[in-house]
């Protein structure tokens, strides 16, 4: 269970996809076996692109596709497994269930696009980014989660 005492939130702003992805990157290096990252926004706002970003820098190397209408992309990196969840078209919370989300987290990470279909099935301690488009380059990025991440939010590097 996650407390207000050991949580952060970050706003950061992403001045182009360039900054996007280089978010990405940070995130990426701190993935580990178990961590989900909730990737929040509208259409369009960004989920995609830096979810990819997360996993070129895991060495991801093949085509990565937006989940839309497979839901789930599993990649083999050489630290760990990670899937990718698109759930914008799960209806039913329950539908969840049939996707895998407790072994993938017991296997490796996973990163999840429109985590607000899934209902309670979202890990408490999942690191939530929420973009928020703000021009036809600009994003903001709102980033809550465990203490843990804090330290790679910490400076505004990404901020232009
Ligand atoms: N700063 C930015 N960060 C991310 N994407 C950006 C940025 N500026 C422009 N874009 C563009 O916005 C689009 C984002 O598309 P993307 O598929 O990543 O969105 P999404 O949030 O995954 O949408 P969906 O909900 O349909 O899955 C891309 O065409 C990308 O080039
Ligand atoms: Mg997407």
């Amino acid at each position: 269970m996650t407390t207000d005492s050991q949580s952060f939130t970050r706003r950061i702003a992403l001045a182009d996809p360039t900054a996007t992805m280089a978010l990405g990157t940070m995130i990426a290096t701190r993935l580990q076996v178990g961590d989900t990252v909730a990737l929040k926004g509208d259409l369009g706002a960004g989920k995609t692109t830096l979810a990819r970003a997360i996993l070129r820098t895991l060495a991801v190397t093949e085509n990565v596709p937006s989940p839309t209408f497979t839901l789930v992309q599993t990649y083999e990196t050489p630290g760990l497994p990670i899937r990718h969840y698109d759930l914008y078209r799960v209806e039913n919370p329950r539908e969840i269930d049939e996707l895998g989300l407790d072994e993938a987290l017991e296997e490796g990470a996973v990163l999840i696009e429109w985590p607000e279909h899934a209902g309670n099935h979202i890990p408490d301690d999942a690191l939530q980014i929420t973009l928020i488009t703000t021009g036809a380059q600009s994003r903001l990025a709102d980033i809550t989660g465990p203490a843990r991440w804090a330290s790679i939010f910490r400076e505004d590097a990404h901020a232009r």
